[in-house]
């Protein structure tokens, strides 16, 4: 690989039902985020296909789900007759008015900063009556129709040369909210449907409840289901795929590991005890839980001036691929220590636990993300330095790579985008970098 080639970054949006990614290429700089020369890319490691490892638990048809998920979710409609402003609100700012534990949760979550400056700035220059791309994406940012700034419907229209097109039309929607917009993933879009609120049953009784604040709510067990999670947490089937594995599948990885067989479902580790919390990859804590590292010198009485060693990470705790996007890079880097704890400079080494996939998706260079109970081993073996006294190594996790990337490249077109887009594509790039963070780090004095 040409560590001198020109940057080749590409901006992909995918048609319908997918997050638009921008994979890197190699660049310029021969810095740590040029992955392409990483040791899983020389050996050329792909993870395996779904369909090559076996089911563990059925996936559960629900006729309820596939209803409720239907986007954009339809208006609200007419406020029942006799309820109170607040009932009849849906801002989860109210609603936490009487869920307050449930909204405090909500409101550090990724959930709700679904719609923060990476997603809302690349949609609004595009917000057109004909122009369908918003729709795309808030199908899963923030689904609400009250949340989308058009009513659209589509229509097939075949043109002289019988090819067949889609016209988009839109309105201004009567019942666009600017400032729900910009809450993404609300408590009404999980919740709420003609008013109606739905939640996990308190007990095995499914009967609707019918007193109380907003008339009651429709008790789903479906709410305690890893299928409550798909829409958004997968792509569907026949959408685009690589290697034959799509580009986000979390149910249907989930679907082949032990936790699906003992009934361990997404809800029990990103939501326990009913917390709302959705942690991931962006939390030291919960990164910490998916996995056990193990680093180990090893002897080299050959080559008496050399250090190996063996850097070991095993998946022992994520439900599903460690990562289980192709967004993350977790990096696993060793260096050499000297005796004033400095870093010396030309020892640090790294490699990826990560799904690296090239400009138009066409290419996997390589994927070593790992599922419960696989192991990856980054074996280090280089010159010692005159003056180490120590081998350091750590986990880095750089939760949103790709993205970082991406938005380096909005940035640099800068002038041909939507005068608001530029600065939230740079606040976008500031939070993507600030998110970096070290999770594991383990020293071991040489002789
Ligand atoms: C099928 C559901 C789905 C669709 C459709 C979708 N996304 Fe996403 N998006 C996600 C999920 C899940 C994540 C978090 C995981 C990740 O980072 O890939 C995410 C993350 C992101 C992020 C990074 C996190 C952040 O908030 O800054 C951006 C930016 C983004 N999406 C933009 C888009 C855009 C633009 C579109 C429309 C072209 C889109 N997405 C369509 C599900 C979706
Ligand atoms: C991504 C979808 C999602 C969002 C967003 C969401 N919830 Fe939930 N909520 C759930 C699920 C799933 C459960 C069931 C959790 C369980 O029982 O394990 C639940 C449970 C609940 C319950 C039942 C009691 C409990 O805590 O288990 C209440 C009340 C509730 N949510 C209110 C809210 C409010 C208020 C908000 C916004 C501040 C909100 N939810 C946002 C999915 C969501
Ligand atoms: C005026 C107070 C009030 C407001 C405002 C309110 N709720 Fe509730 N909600 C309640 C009460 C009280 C219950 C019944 C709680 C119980 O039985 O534990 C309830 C029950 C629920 C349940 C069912 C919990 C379960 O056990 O399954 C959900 C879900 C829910 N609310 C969601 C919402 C959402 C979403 C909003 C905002 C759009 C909202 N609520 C606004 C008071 C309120
Ligand atoms: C309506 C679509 C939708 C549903 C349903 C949904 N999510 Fe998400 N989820 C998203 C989007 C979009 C993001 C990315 C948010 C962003 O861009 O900041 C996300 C992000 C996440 C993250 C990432 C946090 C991180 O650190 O990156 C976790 C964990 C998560 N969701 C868990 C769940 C679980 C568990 C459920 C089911 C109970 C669920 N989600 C249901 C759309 C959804
Ligand atoms: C046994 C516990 C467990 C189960 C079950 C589980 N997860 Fe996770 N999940 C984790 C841990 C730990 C992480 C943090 C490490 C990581 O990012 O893989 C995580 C990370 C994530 C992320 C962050 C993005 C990324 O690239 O990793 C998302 C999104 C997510 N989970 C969604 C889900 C969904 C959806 C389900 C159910 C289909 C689910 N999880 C089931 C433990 C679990």
């Amino acid at each position: 690989m040409n560590l001198k080639e020109t940057a080749l970054y590409v901006f992909v949006a995918i048609g319908a039902g997918t997050c638009s990614l921008l994979i890197a290429g190699s660049s310029k700089k021969t810095g740590p985020d040029t992955s392409n020369w990483l040791p899983a890319r020389k050996a050329d490691l792909h993870a395996v296909p779904l369909s090559e490892l076996p089911e563990k638990a059925p996936a559960l048809e629900s006729e309820w789900l596939a209803n409720h998920w239907k986007t954009p979710v339809p208006a609200q409609g007419k406020k029942p007759s006799g309820w109170s402003t607040v009932e009849t609100d849906l801002s989860p700012e109210t609603c936490g008015v009487c869920h307050p534990s449930q909204y405090a949760d909500w409101k550090e979550s990724w959930h709700a900063n679904a719609m923060g400056p990476g997603v809302i700035g690349q949609l609004l220059d595009r917000d057109e009556p004909d122009d369908g791309y918003a729709e795309i994406c808030q199908a899963c940012h923030a689904p609400l129709t009250e949340q989308h700034p058009f009513v659209q419907t589509t229509k097939t229209e075949t043109d002289e040369n019988g090819k067949k097109k889609k016209i988009i039309s839109g309105e201004p929607n009567p019942d666009f909210d600017e400032s729900l917009r910009s809450k993404g993933l609300t408590c009404a879009a999980c919740h709420v449907r003609n008013w109606q609120r739905h939640g996990p049953p308190k007990s095995d009784d499914l009967e609707a409840v019918t007193t109380g604040p907003h008339g009651g709510f429709v008790p789903k067990s479906e709410y305690q289901d890893s299928r409550f999670c798909y829409r958004c947490h997968d792509f569907r089937p026949g959408k685009r795929s690589l290697n034959d594995k799509m580009i986000q599948e979390t149910y249907e990885e989930w679907r082949r590991t032990k936790y699906a067989e003992e009934g361990v479902h997404c809800q029990d580790c990103h939501m326990p005890e009913g917390r709302h919390l959705f942690k991931g990859i962006h939390d030291a804590d919960m990164v910490n839980k998916a996995f056990t590292a193990e680093f180990v010198l090893l002897s080299n009485e050959k080559v008496p001036d050399s250090i190996k060693a063996d850097f070991t990470l095993t998946n022992t705790g994520a439900g599903h691929r460690f990562p289980t996007y192709v967004t993350p890079q977790v990096n696993l880097v060793i260096w050499q220590v000297d005796a004033q704890g400095e870093a010396i400079a030309g020892t640090r080494k790294m490699d990826a636990i990560a799904r690296k996939v090239s400009p138009n998706i066409s290419k996997e260079y390589f994927d070593t993300r790992l599922m419960p109970d696989e192991s990856y081993t980054f074996a280090y073996s280089e010159k010692r330095h005159e003056n180490a006294t120590a081998l350091q190594a750590a986990v880095e996790v750089w939760p949103d790579e790709n993205y970082t990337q991406f938005y380096k490249l909005r940035i640099k077109n800068g002038p041909e985008m939507h005068p608001t887009t530029l600065p939230m594509m740079q606040e976008a790039l500031d939070d993507s970098l600030a998110s970096r963070f070290t999770a594991w780090e383990q020293r071991i004095e040489l002789d």
